[in-house]
């Protein structure tokens, strides 16, 4: 859906992004990652027109981004960034649905559309949508910039550290949200963030780059397994790997299923549910100082056990 090759884009002297090629398939979740200035916001940027490109291509559905008129080309794109960039004027409502408005949507239209995604992103319609930006929390003016890049409904959603400056907890609610959207949205999605684990928990690509470059671009699993090179293990948490590939592996790959009519751990017995990640039984156990978990699945019912022992084993 969104490719780009050997993109260039000089300013002055300074070449900020160096010749990178990539493709983001249609609704693959694509996250950029790589320290402060090697050119993540830039390459974002070139692919909605809000910087153009010195050099190589950019194609969206095989079409060279140049020949889209660069406001057709922004309208048919979800962009939201850090800073939120919300019209302080403006509502909450007249600002989810400004897209919707500039493509000459009827107003009744307009407005189920900004009621269905403030529902959508857990804003209730009633107390948000008459809310100036200064009267909202950090945490709710970016779910209504995020409501904003959804609003015309694109299939390409460009995210620039959408959730940087909150709070941890609420950090992880938004990128929770994000991950439900997209199970059920499927956009295309190409997300720039330095946090690592964010990148980690929301990808099914990162590509990792450097003074302008790409070194690396994979699956989560697959950066862990094998870092290209010391720069990318060390933003990858050098010793910590083990931890951050525990938390990706869900307990269903190394638990022992048992038959369900034997007795099962007894009541005082620590349970973990079959999706929760490794990460969380190794630190349950831990915390019980037990050697073994029963694993129960959703409804509560108990369905086999993980030991210290299993953990140890490779993830299939
Ligand atoms: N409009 C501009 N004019 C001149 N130089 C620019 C401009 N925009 C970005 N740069 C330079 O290009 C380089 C890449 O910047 P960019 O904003 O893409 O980095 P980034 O990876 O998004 O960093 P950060 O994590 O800090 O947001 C930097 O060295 C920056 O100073
Ligand atoms: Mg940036």
């Amino acid at each position: 859906m969104i490719e780009l090759l050997n993109v260039s884009k000089v300013f002055g002297e300074e070449r900020a992004v160096d010749g990178i090629s990539l493709t983001v398939a249609s609704g693959e979740l694509c996250v950029l990652v790589g320290t402060s200035g090697c050119g993540k916001s830039t390459t974002l940027r070139m692919i909605n027109r809000l910087i153009e490109h010195s050099g190589g291509q950019i194609l969206i559905d095989g079409h060279q981004i140049r020949s889209f008129n660069a406001q057709v080309l922004r309208r048919r794109i979800g962009y939201a960034i850090q800073s939120t960039g919300l019209f302080p004027h403006w509502t909450v409502a007249r600002n989810i649905g400004l897209v919707p408005r500039l493509l000459k949507w009827a107003p009744a239209r307009v407005e189920a559309r900004v009621t269905e995604l403030m529902e959508l992103l857990g804003l209730e319609p009633a107390l948000f949508a008459d809310r100036m930006p200064a009267q909202l929390s950090g945490g709710q003016a970016q779910r209504v910039g995020v409501a904003r890049a959804l609003a015309a409904d694109p299939d390409i959603l460009l995210m620039d550290e959408p959730f940087g400056a909150l709070d941890p907890i609420t950090r992880e609610t938004l990128q929770d949200e994000l991950l439900r959207l997209q199970s059920r949205l499927r956009k295309t999605i190409v997300f720039v963030t330095h946090d690592m684990d964010e990148a980690l928990k929301l990808a099914d690509r990162i590509v990792v780059m450097q003074r302008g470059r790409i070194v690396q671009q994979g699956s989560p699993q697959a950066l862990l397994r094998d870092p290209a090179d010391d720069f990318v293990e060390s933003l990858l948490g050098g010793p910590d790997r083990g931890l951050k590939q525990a938390a990706l592996t869900p307990v269903s790959a190394l638990m022992q299923a048992q038959d369900q009519d034997l007795p099962m751990g007894s009541a005082a017995s620590p349970s973990v549910r079959v999706d929760d990640s490794l990460r969380l039984a190794l630190s349950l156990m831990l915390w019980h100082r037990r050697e073994r978990l029963t694993v129960i699945d959703h409804t509560g019912r108990p369905i086999g056990t993980l030991s210290l022992h299993d953990l140890l084993g490779a993830p299939q």
